[in-house]
């Protein structure tokens, strides 16, 4: 068996923010070899071929989705409460927590959105418009995603101004670094969001609707049900993974076909080719890099032993250009098929939300095509901004020319 493969070519540094603007170029080494066992303050591997990345997901007998109890762990646990939430469990917990979420987020309460995400886009387009310009962060990409959230939880209108701003300091702890405290105002929006909860789910239990927390709140396997803190945990989950992401699916999105001239005017050529140009896009430009796994066992991949509970970085966003399984990976190309990305994950854990960000993403980008004929990127040569985190890769804003 190899021992660490110490390739001095390597280089991988969330915490840099010159390696978080471009990543990609720093994968390109990684491809032609096995998982990549490292050292940064921690040791940990990187699974970067397409292969290897299924083959860790695709097993959760050996590689767990249950972080190690750290300092930093518990500081976070202390905060945000102790009950399991779907994406850092195994089975049985998993099992049992899926199905029963999976009762309340269906198919048919997602397509229900539709005509709501449909107008949510039409006024915030409207309000650009009237500009005379389009910062697709902040006028689009940004706000959406927490008005679909909002909506889907049953949130009231009166509520909502309170509940963005809950909402936007909840998912900045996302991006608190290891080792540093989570500043006082994430920690109290937090408790003003789970007192609101408390108060809701009592209000949806004398009193359901057809949103989304009475239906979790009915949600039942058998005698089985979500326990309170079990709710509020999925609620809080939601907020982290429904909304930065598809915040950066639209951003990024917009990016590639703004740097992509060609691509925008085949798709507006034909807007058919929309669910394609979406696949195409998380695959480009991944919202989420990498996802991670801890083994319990000492695991060999590809003549690699990465030892037990050594964190490895599954970097889907890597994964996805490996041209091994995509041909021309580098290239933006929005009639690609077949187009098996991993942006969503693969096995067990595979994205709950994939239906809602995909017909989100592709509603909203359709429209600004529409809304906007000559649509493109205001200053190509301009540097960009990317926020805080690696994990989720996002665009601070994207000026795009309207006129
Ligand atoms: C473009 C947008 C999105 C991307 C790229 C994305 C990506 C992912 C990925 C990679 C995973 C798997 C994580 C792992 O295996 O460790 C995941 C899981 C999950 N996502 Fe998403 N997501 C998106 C949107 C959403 C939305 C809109 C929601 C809900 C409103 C959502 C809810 C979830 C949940 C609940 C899980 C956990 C599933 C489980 O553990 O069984 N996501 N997502």
């Amino acid at each position: 068996m190899a021992a660490a493969s110490e390739a001095p070519s390597v280089y991988f540094n969330p915490w840099d923010a010159g390696y978080r603007d471009n990543p990609y170029p720093h994968y390109e080494p990684l491809y032609g070899r096995p998982p990549h066992l490292m050292s940064l303050f921690i040791p940990m591997a990187l699974v970067a071929r397409y292969a290897d990345a299924v083959a860790v997901l695709r097993d959760p007998e050996r590689f767990s989705s249950v972080p190690p109890m750290s300092p930093f762990l518990e500081m976070r646990l202390a905060v945000f409460g102790r009950a399991p939430r779907v994406v850092f469990s195994d089975p049985p917990v998993h099992t049992r927590l899926r199905r029963l979420v999976s009762k309340a987020f269906t198919t048919w309460r997602i397509k229900d959105l539709e005509p709501r995400i449909r107008e949510f886009t039409a006024t915030l387009l409207e309000r650009a418009a009237r500009k005379g310009e389009f910062e697709v962060m902040a006028d689009l990409a940004n706000p959406l995603p927490v008005l679909v959230i909002a909506e889907m939880l049953g949130v009231s209108p009166d509520d909502y101004k309170r509940f963005k701003q809950w909402s936007d300091d909840v998912i900045e702890s996302d991006m608190v670094p290891p080792g540093a405290e989570l500043p006082e105002h994430v920690t109290s929006s937090f408790k003003a969001l789970r007192a609101y909860f408390i108060e809701e789910i009592e209000r949806r239990r004398r009193n359901p609707g057809d949103d989304l927390v009475s239906a979790l709140v009915a949600a039942r396997d058998e005698a089985d049900a979500l326990s309170e803190e079990e709710l509020i945990a999925f609620v809080v989950l939601l907020l982290l993974a429904g909304n930065e992401t598809t915040t950066n699916l639209i951003g990024n999105g917009m990016l590639a076909l703004g740097r992509n001239p060609d691509e925008i005017a085949k798709l507006r050529g034909d807007l058919s080719l929309m669910p394609r140009a979406i696949e195409e896009m998380l695959r480009y430009d991944c919202p989420v890099q990498s996802t991670a796994r801890y083994p319990k066992v000492d695991v060999e991949i590809g003549g690699v032993e990465i030892k037990a509970n050594v964190p490895t970085f599954v970097i889907v966003a890597a994964a996805n250009r490996d041209p091994a399984q995509f041909p021309a990976a580098h290239q933006f190309d929005v009639t690609r098929t077949p187009n098996d990305h991993l942006a969503f994950g693969n096995g067990i854990h595979y994205c709950l939300g994939a239906p809602l960000a995909r017909m989100e993403g592709a509603i909203a980008i359709r429209a600004a095509l529409e809304r906007f004929p000559r649509l493109r990127l205001a200053e190509p040569a301009a540097p960009l901004t990317y926020k805080g985190s690696y994990f989720l890769r996002g665009l601070s804003s994207l000026r795009m020319a309207v006129e």
